[in-house]
């Protein structure tokens, strides 16, 4: 399974979501199982890259404890608030940099389910070879563009009815997305989403810089200079902009907030800088009016 194009630059950070499932799922604890990730995973082996995990992979090390945590933990976040707006009736799902996420084939969604996936074509190919031979749960529509073009027509020509209710999950995206794009998305969103509409998302509290990264090895370093190169400023915290957009803020919570009620450690990443940590802050929000 060596023989796929791995996906570059801030596309990379995909494969940092799926091995981060995968080792979830290696937890006498997990908070989820995601059994396809592990494919992706395996769909590195023989390529030239950034290395998945540590050196040793029985020895954890600060930066991909880490990077486990942050795309590990927020996962029942949007998992529950998902279910909750297919728990009332909404029958689209958005998943805006979709990466390498998998509730298409995870979660037990009912018929009628449309899922779309909009990420860039390296991203959606990568998917597309490595899942070629599984079935989805529901409809799956990929939809390859970049999230800075004109995704909107994308998504209306493929199939997605903006009178109808949606949920839409932003989860580790618009940090990739400088303020006016993330400004464009999130109003892009708005547009699109009938009343009762859900928008579930993250966002960095700051931008990342090297000093957060105790990094062990010349991979960890390349590996924190991806996310760092890619890091943008994004939309800005949820609940300034969501009620001028339409939306109510269901919840918004901190990070680390989130490993507490998980019984988790804040891992060093998130905590070089007690002043001011590295941190997300996740949000989820229905929208009041058309
Ligand atoms: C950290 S990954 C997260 C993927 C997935 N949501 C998850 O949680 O595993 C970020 C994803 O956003 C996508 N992305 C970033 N900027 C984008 C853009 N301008 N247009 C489309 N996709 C973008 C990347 O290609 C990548 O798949």
């Amino acid at each position: 399974m060596g023989s796929h194009e791995l996906p570059a630059g801030v596309g990379f950070t995909a494969l940092v979501g799926a091995v981060s499932r995968a080792r979830e799922a290696d937890r006498s604890d997990p908070l989820f199982t995601d059994p396809l990730a592990e494919r992706f995973v395996a769909a590195t082996a023989g390529v030239d890259t950034v290395r998945l995990g540590p050196a040793d992979p029985g020895q954890i090390t600060p930066v991909w404890e880490g990077l486990y945590t942050f795309f590990g933990s927020r996962t029942p976040f949007f998992d529950e608030n998902l279910m909750r707006f297919i728990d009332g009736g909404t029958r689209q799902i958005v998943l805006l940099g979709a990466g390498l996420d998998t509730r298409a084939y995870r979660l037990d969604l009912p018929p009628g389910t449309v899922v779309y996936e909009v990420d860039t074509p390296a991203v959606l190919d990568f998917k597309a070879a490595v899942l070629a031979d599984d079935k989805p749960r529901c409809e799956r529509v990929p939809v390859a563009i970049d999230l800075r073009d004109d995704w909107q027509g994308a998504l209306l020509a493929a199939g997605f009815d903006p009178r109808e209710r949606s949920v839409w999950l932003a989860e580790g995206l618009v940090m990739y997305l400088g303020a006016a794009d993330a400004g464009k998305l999130v109003s892009g969103i708005s547009s699109l989403s009938a009343a009762g509409s859900g928008l579930i998302i993250e966002v960095l509290r700051r931008l990342p810089v090297m000093a957060d990264v105790p990094f062990v090895d010349e991979d960890e370093r390349t590996l924190a200079l991806v996310f760092i190169d890619n890091c943008r400023a994004g939309p800005g915290l949820p609940a300034d902009w969501m009620t001028p957009l339409g939306w109510r803020v269901d919840r918004q919570v901190d990070f680390i907030e989130v490993l507490a009620s998980q019984n988790r450690p804040v891992p060093l990443l998130m905590r070089r800088d007690p002043a001011d940590p590295l941190c997300t802050v996740l949000a989820a929000g229905t929208k009041l009016r058309d």
